[in-house]
Parts: C-alpha cells; structure tokens; sequence
C-alpha cells in the first residue's frame, strides 16, 4: 500500500492546494493531509478548525486522512510508513525554497523522498496568506477557495 504525505500549513485551504489533493489521490492508496501544528506562528485559524475545513472539503475524494503533526517532518515520515512527501510548485519562485527543503530533509533521512507536482496554472498566484490578505480587505475570493472555507472566514470574522 502506497502511502503519500500532503504536508503545508493550509491557513486556509485553497484551491491550488484542492488541485494538488486531486491529483495525488489517483497515485496513493492513501493520501495523508498533514496540517502543521507551529507553537511559534499565530494562525488565522486553528489546528482543529484546519483540519475540520479539510476533512469537509475532501469528503467523498477517495482514501483520506486529515492529521495534524509538530515537530520535524521528516519524523512524523518515520513513523506512519510514509512512501513520499508531495509539495506543489507554483513558479520557479517556490522552486529554491522547495529544493532546500527537499535537501535538507534528504540529509536527516536517507529514505526520505519528495514527490513535485507543479499546480495549475489557473491557481498558480493562489496562496493561503495572499487569500486572507483578499479577504480581509473585503476582495473577492470566490474562485480561490472552496466555497465552505469562505463560511469558515466569514464566521471567524464575525466572532
Ligand atoms: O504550506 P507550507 O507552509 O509551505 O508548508 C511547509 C511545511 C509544513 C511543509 C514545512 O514548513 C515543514 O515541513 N515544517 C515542519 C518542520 C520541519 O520539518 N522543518 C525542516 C524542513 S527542512
């Protein structure tokens, strides 16, 4: 069984980061959505609420599981048998910074494999900060996230 890790912060989830899930599934037997859990950021959303926006938006995709880790990546691999970690790559900006990190995980574990699939061009300017930033100021942000997750903004605003 071919198990894959989508890790990212998903604050919020948009629709760059739907393309990606949507096509990874078709190649994992089981695809796990990694929500990070960072102590040191302050989010817009928490943990808890990430992973209840997730687990509603991917319903019905296939075999998902939604979990949240800390820590270092390369150690949450470790222990749930993952096979390989997918990252997106927008542009040749994420390149530099993916290729890092892909390295750096590499050196930590040997094992370690990180799979790029570059995202679609209809959501490649799409990211979870430039969407609050849209949002916060009162844009439009219909066609960058999935409709749910703009109730989820909507309610947080409102509280
Ligand atoms: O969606 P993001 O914010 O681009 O995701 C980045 C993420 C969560 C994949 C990355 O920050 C990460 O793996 N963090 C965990 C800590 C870690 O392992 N750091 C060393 C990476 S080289």
């Amino acid at each position: 069984m071919r198990i894959n890790l989508y890790p990212g912060t998903f604050d919020p989830i948009t629709n760059g980061h739907m393309d990606m899930i949507n096509r990874a599934v078709k190649f994992s037997d089981k695809l796990v959505i990694g929500v990070l859990n960072n102590p040191s950021k302050v989010p817009f959303f928490s943990v808890e609420e990430r992973i209840e926006m997730i687990k509603e938006v991917t319903d019905g995709l296939g075999n998902i599981v939604v979990d949240s880790f800390s820590g270092l990546l390369i150690n949450y691999v470790k222990r749930n048998d993952i096979d390989a970690v997918i990252r997106g790559l927008r542009a040749t900006t994420d390149f530099e910074y993916e290729f890092q990190m892909a390295q750096m995980n590499r050196k930590l574990y040997s094992q370690m494999e990180t799979l790029f699939l570059m995202t679609k061009s209809d959501y490649s300017y799409i990211s979870s900060s430039l969407v609050k930033e849209v949002f916060m100021f009162g844009g439009n942000i219909e066609d960058l996230v999935p409709e749910k997750v703009i109730e989820y903004m909507k309610k947080k605003l409102n509280n």
